[in-house]
């Protein structure tokens, strides 16, 4: 991985721009692909703005460079091809559908060179239902980011029964050195680890509102105004550590009977078209408050801050 100097990056939407900025941040030539035509001037503003995420919280300038000579690293393509040729290391973020990643894989493994290692973004499909058909698919494996991938550090890594198992530590090296915090799981499963986490909260959030206990603004005022921010600074174990001044067995014996008791008495959400109206009209009335807010340059500044205090509190 030490050798990787040429990166693709597979579909450019909202994922795909993200590593992109990552990678040029980091000093890599990138090569971009997309089925659809790029506006060159649309893309490059969006890639400057995440590029000026990554120096606000660096503070400094890449390796001496500004930020437009990096731009100077970026090549567009509409031919998968020309694309693949020649890179180290491809970053695929196509959409997320089964076949057309089988066929995806199926191409880029014919053009490309056989040392040339991939990693999907995949946010919830097995790597092993789309290897299988492709070129040397000891070589693929899910490399899944958060969104978004330039500033969040999770990569979560794990490979498909074709995979070599060799190659997840070299790209837990790999994304290491670009500053993520990966983690590798032991197997592959549904939605993998950050996803699942988050749909079992979605499930809840969800099925309050619909059984008419509060609205969706209070749902979202109890996780920002409460375990949210601590969330922010520690996870779900050691903040049971924390829940008394006894430690985690303590805390278990003193929380799981009720807990049990709750899981017992949540509903499995269904979704239906009836509460995905009732749900979009109460995430309307959110927004009301939001009128004349950019959301997502407001999350990206809140992230760079974040991330910042961690950095602080030394816990990076
Ligand atoms: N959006 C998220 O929060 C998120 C987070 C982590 C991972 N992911 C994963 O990243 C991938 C991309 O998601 P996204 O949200 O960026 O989607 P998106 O729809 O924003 O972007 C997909 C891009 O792929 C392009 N594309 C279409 N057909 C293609 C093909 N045959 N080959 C290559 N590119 C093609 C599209 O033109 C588009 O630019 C998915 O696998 C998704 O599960 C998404």
């Amino acid at each position: 991985m030490e050798d990787i100097k040429t990166v693709c990056v597979v579909g450019v939407g909202v994922i795909g721009a993200s590593w992109t900025a990552l990678f040029l941040y980091k000093g890599f030539k990138v090569k971009v692909y997309d089925p659809y035509p790029i506006d060159e001037e649309f893309f490059k503003k969006r890639i400057y703005a995440n590029l000026s995420d990554l120096l606000a919280l660096d503070q400094q300038e890449p390796n001496g460079y500004n930020l437009h000579d990096l731009l100077l690293n970026l090549e567009l393509h509409n031919n998968l091809k020309d694309a693949v040729a020649d890179v180290d290391f491809i970053q695929e973020n196509a959409p997320e559908r089964l076949e057309l990643k089988q066929k995806l894989y199926q191409e880029i493994t014919s053009y490309c060179p056989e040392k040339t290692l991939i990693a999907s973004s995949s946010s919830g499909l097995k790597v092993t239902d789309f290897q299988k058909d492709a070129t040397y698919p000891e070589r693929i494996f899910l490399g899944h980011p958060f969104n978004p991938p330039h500033l969040l550090p999770l990569v979560e890594i794990v490979g498909g029964n074709l995979t070599d198992p060799q190659l997840l530590k070299r790209a837990s090296a790999f994304y290491q050195r670009l500053g993520k915090h990966p983690i590798i799981l032991n197997k592959e499963v549904k939605g993998h680890v950050a996803n699942r986490l988050q749909a079992a909260l979605w499930r809840e959030a969800f099925s309050l509102v619909k059984d008419g206990v509060c609205s969706a603004e209070d749902v979202d005022i109890a996780i920002t105004s409460g375990p949210g921010l601590r969330w922010a600074l520690f996870g779900p174990y050691i903040n049971m550590e924390l829940a008394n001044q006894k430690g985690f067995k303590e805390a278990i014996h003193h929380l799981g009977p009720p807990m049990t008791e709750w899981w017992n008495d949540m509903q499995a959400f269904q979704h239906s078209e009836e509460t995905t109206e009732l749900l979009e009209a109460q995430t309307n009335e959110l927004l009301m408050q939001y009128q004349d807010v950019d959301l997502y340059q407001k999350r990206d500044k809140g992230l760079v801050d974040i991330l910042k205090l961690r950095q602080q509190l030394e816990l990076d």
